[in-house]
């Protein structure tokens, strides 16, 4: 392990990461610290007392790059806020504390977080989280927040009814009924097909967002390009290609599911975008193997693909292909507001998951 302390590790992976896309570290360290809390101090390696579900070793913050067709790279942070308490209520409570103080410092705009916070908030949160965030980073700019809420947080059964109220109260309800019906496979909806993250950006600019995202167990490549295609103008082979060559195949994905979302702008009746997340350390024996995916299909997308490695580099405290899971997913976002890929980079503080070859379990 690295750094003497979870706060350490990840300032030091956060600093390169800046480096790497060119962005500020100053405020990015400073909302790192302090949605860490309590546990910033903790030595890395010692098991959390509260198993995020942000990355697989339970360290709460995961970070992406967005490659994008148009503009630099962007680098992005998922993260949830810890709380003294290993308790589901204690993090709700810390999650919305964290938001507080940050609405005045960076002029956050909050009125579409406070049309639906009532719908997701419950004395009594279920499943894996309440709220998580991402910071969005990108060169010269003060950090863009993003909320995550989790349609099962009154429980899985009541997912589809929060769903419905929280676009509803946001003016977008006629776009559900497509997505239901032509998105997902047929009766499957709370089964194998389910919805798993509802995002608002916290911000008021035109192309601000609001994103649902499905995910597909036990799915196979034309569900995802069936998903697709309820957005406008998709290039459904793209998806099916893509898909193919983060998984290495076609074939049933039995391991984590595929995801899928969708975003709607104010006004939109239809989602205008659309992106696909390949959770593809599921897929490959190691890291080096993923790598050698993402890569490929950088290029292929035209991306400059030149900032990888440096990226991956960044975060990385070992050899790739003596590990899996570095490389958390691989998603391809088409249509608006920008079209390229995003790879996942797991800071894995607190664990390394050996290399798949090494392991008895093989596909
Ligand atoms: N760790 C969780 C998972 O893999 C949640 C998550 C983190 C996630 N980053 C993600 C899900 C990116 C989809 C895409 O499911």
């Amino acid at each position: 392990m690295h750094g003497a302390s979870l706060v350490d590790c990840l300032s030091d992976q956060l600093t390169q990461l800046c480096t790497v896309v060119d962005t500020e570290p100053g405020i990015p360290l400073q909302l790192v610290t302090e949605l860490l809390g309590p546990a910033a101090t903790r030595p890395p390696g010692q098991p959390p007392t509260w198993p995020s579900d942000v990355a697989d070793d339970h360290t709460p913050i995961e970070y992406s790059v967005a490659f994008n067709e148009a503009e630099p790279p962007t680098l992005r942070i998922l993260a949830e806020a810890q709380a003294d308490a290993p308790d589901p209520a204690a993090y709700a409570a810390a999650a919305y504390r964290f938001l507080d103080r940050q609405v005045d410092r960076f002029g956050l705009a909050t009125s579409k977080f406070d049309l639906v916070r009532d719908v997701f908030h419950t004395e009594q949160p279920q499943g894996a989280f309440a709220l998580w965030y991402s910071l969005v980073l990108r060169s010269g700019r003060r950090p863009e927040l993003k909320v995550y809420f989790n349609p099962a947080v009154r429980g899985a059964d009541a997912a589809e009814t929060l769903v419905v109220e929280a676009l509803r109260r946001l003016g977008l309800q006629a776009a559900y009924p497509k997505m239901v019906d032509h998105g997902l496979r047929p009766g499957e909806l709370g089964g194998r097909d389910q919805l798993t993250f509802f995002a608002l950006d916290l911000h008021d600019e035109p192309q601000s967002r609001v994103k649902l995202y499905l995910s597909q167990y036990d799915a196979r490549v034309d569900d995802a390009v069936r998903a697709a295609g309820v957005v406008d103008d998709v290039d459904l082979d793209q998806v099916a290609d893509f898909c193919v060559t983060a998984t290495g195949g076609p074939g049933r994905y039995d391991r984590r599911p595929l995801v899928s979302s969708y975003t709607f702008t104010a006004g939109a009746e239809h989602p205008v975008g659309y992106s696909l997340y390949v959770p593809i350390r599921d897929y490959v024996d190691d890291d080096e193997q993923a790598r050698q995916r993402v890569l490929e299909l950088l290029t292929r997308y035209g991306l400059d693909a030149s900032r990888l490695d440096p990226a991956i580099a960044a975060v990385a405290r070992r050899p790739l292909r003596d590990g899996v899971g570095l490389i958390a997913h691989v998603s391809l976002r088409v249509g608006r507001p920008r079209p390229g890929i995003t790879v996942y980079l797991s800071a894995e503080a607190h664990q390394v998951a050996p290399p798949r070859s090494k392991t008895a379990v093989r596909r």
